[in-house]
């Protein structure tokens, strides 16, 4: 640690991880990630440096740069960036609108749910209710937690809450990724022992079992990382 960490020194730690919607991706290389840096005020009788309007950087120290070399230029942002800098503000805005009931930002809604029901019969129950369901890096989890039973009641129930001419969105992994995930628990190891419905399977068996008229395949993005660069297939009702 730094010589000048004392001890009731703050301590503000800045991850950037800049992965999509904030989710954690486990198949993103770690040497890609940024390393957490642990920036410490100099000063301990102003620790956040408030005193001097907009914080300086010369108050900070980081252990990683402290032997004088820097490992890593302009890649520290996040939190660190704005104690360094200053606040970041956001653009002002050009007209303000009250959000009308109905109308976009009011239905826009967030639902925190296991989108695999209890059982099949259940599956009856569910409305056609949207245009478009977007299924992205989320199959793998499911197989893994409830096997080709609790897969296959996500890709059904997904069919019945689309609308009559609707789509479906799939981005499912690769089944060489589900071999480093397959230990996590009991559950996880047993399932992953049971599954014969693989990925490579999806498009027939949605098609030929689930419903679907016709599908596509989009493409895959053309990232650096290669855990990102997964086909997406599109499903239409
Ligand atoms: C690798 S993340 C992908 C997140 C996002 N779709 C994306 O592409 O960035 C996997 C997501 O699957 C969701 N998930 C896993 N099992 C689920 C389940 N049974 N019901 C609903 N969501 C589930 C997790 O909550 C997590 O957000």
């Amino acid at each position: 640690m730094e010589t000048g960490a004392r001890a009731g020194c703050v301590s503000i730690f800045s991850i950037s991880s800049g992965e999509r919607g904030g989710e954690s991706r486990e198949e993103e290389p770690i040497h890609s990630r940024d390393p957490v840096e642990i920036l410490i005020p100099r000063d301990i009788t102003d620790p956040l440096n408030l005193n001097s309007g907009i914080a300086d950087s010369s108050c900070l120290v980081s252990p990683y740069k402290s032997g004088g070399k820097r490992r890593h230029r302009n890649r520290h942002h996040g939190v660190s960036l704005r104690i360094s800098r200053g606040p970041i503000a956001a653009p002002p805005l050009t007209e303000v609108t009250t959000p009308q009931p109905g109308h976009f930002p009011s239905n826009v809604s967030f639902v925190k749910a296991n989108y695999v029901l209890e059982k099949d019969h259940l599956l009856v129950t569910q409305r056609p209710e949207y245009d478009v369901i977007l299924c992205l890096s989320v199959t793998k989890w499911v197989h893994l937690n409830w096997g080709d039973d609790g897969l296959k009641r996500l890709f059904k129930r997904a069919y019945r809450h689309l609308r009559p001419g609707g789509i479906f969105i799939l981005e499912p992994q690769p089944w060489e990724s589900y071999g480093r995930k397959k230990k996590l628990t009991d559950v996880t190891y047993r399932n992953y022992r049971n599954i014969s419905l693989k990925p490579e399977q999806f498009t027939s068996y949605l098609t030929n079992e689930v419903g679907f008229t016709s599908y596509q395949y989009l493409g895959a993005p053309k990232t650096a990382v290669k855990g990102f660069q997964r086909p997406i297939y599109l499903f239409n009702k």
